[in-house]
């Protein structure tokens, strides 16, 4: 139903995709191509963190150039979008430059509110489950934000900044979504801050046991990148602004994670428990997925045995 909607629309459609060379905005780029093979695409990503080669087979145009300093009205003019996908942000949690960080997260951000508002043109972005900090049972959007390091705390004044351009006008659709661990193909070039997931497959492979924090039992809401996906191009049927978790809507431990890892790659390790250097780190990520449901019709199709099973299979073909 969904999608038989857009293809319908398919001449019209021009999307911009920022952070499109990344792991999730690449595989947004190419799901786009693919569900609306007419529309026009404009990735715009300065390859900080992203790789061409994520792109192979792109049929698009590429803007190369920082957000943080784009002048989006001479760069495009009074070109007409019909939406803008922003993805593009620093992703290394550990860079603790606060204002690096702050600065080009949030002033890329403010550019394109700034360009859109004109146009009422609809903006779809990444925030993240970060921004709730510390938490012990699922978290529901109206939670109070508790960024416990610098990333997170520019994607909450983006959340607070977006909230505040949505209330200019009902008209103009600002969907946020908060993704909550993501994993998937072309992640690889993200090196440290690459998946969990990726990591501890490479070192099963490498024929070495997986490294864990002790003891294992912390959970995450690990989540395929094919299901953000979906969820993400869902944001282009949100009647209303808001900002909504991207998750599996499960929490799951290290310790299920390398048991799936082990029945998936044919292996018997055991984790290999090492101490946890991180002061603050979160024991527990879980999304309520209560409001994605009823306002985005967001259903994930992956649990983790299924998602993991399936990137395997591409990271590891034959
Ligand atoms: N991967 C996750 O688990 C996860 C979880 C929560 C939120 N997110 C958010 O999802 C989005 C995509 O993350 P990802 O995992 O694909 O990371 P990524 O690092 O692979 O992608 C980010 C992309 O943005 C580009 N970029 C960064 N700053 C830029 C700038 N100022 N100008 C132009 N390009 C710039 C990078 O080159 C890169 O290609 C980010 O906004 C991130 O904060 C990701």
């Amino acid at each position: 139903m969904f999608l038989q909607i857009h293809s319908q629309l398919d001449s019209s459609q021009n999307f911009i995709i920022t952070g499109g060379a990344g792991f999730i905005g690449s595989n947004l780029t190419l799901a786009l191509q693919e569900k609306f093979p007419d529309a026009r695409l404009i990735v715009i990503d300065d390859f900080r963190s992203g790789d061409f080669k994520n792109l192979a087979g792109y049929r698009g145009d590429f803007v190369a150039q920082n957000l943080a300093n784009l002048d989006w009205r001479r760069q495009f003019g009074d070109q007409k979008f019909d939406g803008i996908f922003h993805l593009a942000s620093i992703t290394d949690t550990t860079n603790h430059d606060q204002f690096e960080q702050v600065h080009d997260n949030v002033e890329s951000f403010r550019h394109i509110l700034n360009f859109a508002r004109p146009t009422k043109t609809r903006i779809i972005y990444a925030s993240s489950a970060a921004t709730y900090g510390p938490a012990t049972e699922a978290s529901v959007e109206s939670n109070g934000a508790a960024p416990a390091n610098v990333y997170a705390f520019s994607k909450v004044v983006m959340d607070n900044i977006a909230r505040r351009a949505a209330a200019e006008s009902s008209d103009w659709i600002i969907v946020g979504l908060r993704y909550f661990n993501v994993y998937g193909p072309r992640e690889a070039h993200k090196g440290m801050p690459a998946s969990m997931i990726y990591h501890l497959s490479r070192q099963i492979k490498a024929g070495q046991r997986p490294r864990i924090f002790k003891h294992g039992e912390q959970k995450r809401d690990f989540v395929y990148v094919k299901d953000i996906v979906e969820g993400s191009i869902r944001g282009l049927d949100a009647r209303a602004s808001g900002i909504y978790n991207l998750g599996s809507g499960q929490a799951r431990s290290f310790n299920d994670l390398v048991g799936v890892l082990n029945n998936c790659l044919g292996t018997n390790f055991e984790p290999d428990y090492i101490d946890n250097p991180h002061a603050h780190y979160q024991n527990f990520t879980e999304a309520d997925l209560s409001n994605a449901r009823s306002a985005l019709g967001y259903e994930p199709r992956f649990p983790l045995e299924d998602g993991v099973r399936d990137y395997m299979q591409w990271l590891y073909p034959g």
